[in-house]
């Protein structure tokens, strides 16, 4: 059987650093106004978990749970809502919450989805960005973390065939015979 082994790419450090740096950006951009973070289950769960405490503004939050990677380590391209949001977003000033936007595929279909629903603004906040893989979408997020190399990883709620989701720290997923 192969081994599973992480490296670390971004430290436990860094990624509180950094989202707290985002925390107070979207407080300082969302000034006097009350935002609803949207988090796209699981994968967001931990972002979200830790954002909404470093966010000094009025806010809410919910979550939509959306099916599209399969088990393995690419996309199956296609996007199914598994569960919306359990509220009208007409009139709110949303941010969608993701880990990652790779492909785009997910985010793309979601802000379509979203902006049906006639937010007042409508933002995407992801941790991780890997710019290499957007060649099908050119959807873009308002809020990054860190710009990633094209490179599998896991940790703080990203999966691989859902494990290592707890994982603190960001690594790539290396298998050694
Ligand atoms: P996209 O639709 O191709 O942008 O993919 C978005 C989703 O794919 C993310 O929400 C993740 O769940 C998953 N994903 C993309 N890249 C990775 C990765 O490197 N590790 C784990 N999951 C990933
Ligand atoms: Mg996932």
């Amino acid at each position: 059987m192969k081994k599973e082994l992480i490296d670390v790419m971004i430290t436990e450090a860094a990624i509180q650093k950094r989202v707290e740096e985002l925390g107070e950006e979207i407080s300082r951009d969302y000034s006097g106004q009350k935002v609803l973070l949207i988090g796209i289950l699981k994968g967001a769960v931990v972002l979200l978990a830790d954002l909404m405490r470093k966010i000094t503004i009025d806010m809410e939050i919910d979550f939509i749970a959306v099916s599209s990677y399969g088990d393995g380590t690419e996309s199956s391209g296609v996007v199914k809502i598994d569960k919306d949001v359990g509220q009208s977003i007409e009139g709110k000033h949303v941010i969608l919450v993701e880990d990652i936007l790779d492909t785009g595929t997910t985010l793309s279909s979601l802000s379509k989805h979203f902006a049906k629903g006639n937010p007042e603004s409508l933002k995407i906040c992801v941790l991780l960005d890997k710019p290499e893989r957007r060649t099908k979408t050119d959807v873009r997020a308002d809020y990054i973390g860190f710009t990633i190399p094209d490179k599998f990883v896991v940790g703080y709620g990203l999966d691989y065939a859902q494990r290592y989701r707890q994982v603190p720290y960001i690594g790539v997923l290396r298998f050694e015979e």
